[in-house]
């Protein structure tokens, strides 16, 4: 087995909780390679420099993940300028609150394009490498949403559902080949996106009364299970689904 996961893709690494990944990553000493979206190039940057204060190696590669040309081109500059890549993190993602009934399609297709199909697109970019030096760590972040959801969510709730499905046939495939695949489903976590939950004192409140460590979550509550994931503490763990929400669903 490789000694120890050293150089780990995160997506969605400009802010929020890729951005918290990535920082938490570096401080356990992986290099990383940090992907966003070109119109995110300077918080991008930024997340970069943080991470380098840390020690490591760090690059940042723009890509939409939804788009399987630039994905593959974002894997192949990975490969080429960091020699390859043990861990793997699908953060990236977005949520476009409508309900069922007047939901646009375009709402539909694009949450799916980016939080499922992305997912799908970065896994098969990656495989090749990690099957041929017997050794992968894939952690996709899919949503309490994903298992429970809200109303305003169901295109968001569907794209999460999809992705730990999608995760649990993965490991099935690639457990021969020394690869781990699991799912981190965070709760209510402050961040940009987070905010259409918490903008409302009354709905922040509501979500803090119905969670067991009575708070909203910070970004950097969800590094320290990613890490795990992207570890050799995991080696025996795969196919798994695991809620990083205060304890949500306990109340
Ligand atoms: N915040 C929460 O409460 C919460 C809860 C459960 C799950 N999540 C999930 O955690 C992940 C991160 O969410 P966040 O709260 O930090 O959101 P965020 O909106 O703050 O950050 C998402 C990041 O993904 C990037 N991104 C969006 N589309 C992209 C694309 N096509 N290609 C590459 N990058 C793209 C954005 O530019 C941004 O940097 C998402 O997958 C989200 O669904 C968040």
């Amino acid at each position: 087995m490789t000694q120890n996961a050293r150089i780990a893709l995160v997506t969605g690494a400009s802010r929020g909780i890729g951005k918290a990944i990535a920082l938490g990553l570096a401080a356990r000493g992986f290099d990383l390679v940090l992907n966003d979206i070109a119109a995110q190039a300077t918080p991008l940057d930024e997340t970069a420099a943080e991470a380098r204060a840390h020690g490591g190696r760090v690059i940042a590669l723009h890509a939409d993940v939804s788009d399987k040309a630039q994905v593959q081109a974002m894997v192949a500059a990975s490969v080429a300028q960091m020699g390859t890549l043990h861990a793997v993190v699908n953060n990236a993602g977005i949520l476009r609150a409508s309900d069922v009934e007047h939901c646009p399609e375009e709402y539909w297709d694009r949450v799916m394009d980016i939080n499922a199909k992305g997912t799908f697109l970065v896994v098969q970019a990656v495989l090749p490498l990690m099957k041929a030096q017997n050794y992968g760590r894939i952690c996709n972040i899919a949503s309490i949403g994903g298992k429970h959801g809200a109303p305003e969510q169901a295109h968001y709730s569907a794209s999460k559902a999809a992705v730990m499905g999608f995760t649990r046939v993965l490991a099935q495939e690639v457990g021969p080949y020394g690869i781990t695949a699991n799912c981190i489903c965070p709760g209510i976590i402050l961040t940009d996106m987070g905010r259409v939950n918490l903008d409302d004192p009354a709905i922040s409140n509501a979500w803090k009364a119905k969670t067991a460590m009575a708070r909203i979550g910070d970004p950097e509550d969800v590094a320290g299970p990613v890490a795990f994931f992207c570890s050799n503490d995991s080696a025996f763990v795969t196919g798994q689904s695991l809620n990083v929400d205060g304890g949500i669903v306990l109340s």
